[in-house]
């Protein structure tokens, strides 16, 4: 990657409902806002069947889908854009892989979590999926600018 070359992006972010039953929603938003990413929208909701179903269609048919469905859609959940340079990249590496005992610490699923299935936060894997998901979570007038 030449890092330096990377234009200015929009990711999707979410706390799931057990970082946000954990208390991270500020921590969480610290340090996006401290590396220098704004958030141009931001809510909290309890996803319906029909939105976690469309968030995760690429997973419907793996084993674990319906369990996280029921889990997703379980409680609050804060939703929020965030945009600057290479954010799609940078906001995934600030978060760790799937797996919480695989992420290093300074991670956020490093830190805060152990459960595949209970990871804390979701993050947009590329620019194309980062449009697809803000599309379904926000309507335009919700973003800035
Ligand atoms: P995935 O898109 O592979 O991970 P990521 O969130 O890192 O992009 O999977 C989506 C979510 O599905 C993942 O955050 C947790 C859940 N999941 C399971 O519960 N079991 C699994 O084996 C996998 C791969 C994911
Ligand atoms: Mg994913």
């Amino acid at each position: 990657y030449k890092l330096y070359k990377m234009s200015v992006e929009r990711s999707f972010i979410a706390v799931k409902p057990d970082g946000v039953a954990k208390g991270l929603i500020g921590e969480i938003l610290k340090r996006y806002e401290q590396k220098g990413f704004r958030v141009v929208a931001l809510k909290q909701l309890v996803p319906t069947k029909e939105l976690a179903e469309k968030h995760y269609e690429e997973h419907k048919e793996r084993p674990f889908f319906g369990e996280l469905v029921s889990f997703i859609t379980s409680g609050p959940v804060v939703a929020f854009v965030l945009e600057g340079k290479g954010v799609v990249a940078a906001a995934r590496l600030m978060i760790g892989v799937t797996n919480p005992l695989l992420s290093n610490p300074g991670t956020i699923r490093g830190d805060y979590a152990i459960e595949v299935s209970k990871n804390i936060i979701h993050g947009s894997d590329s620019v194309a999926s980062a449009e697809r998901e803000i599309a379904l979570w926000f309507k335009t007038e919700e973003l800035l600018q």
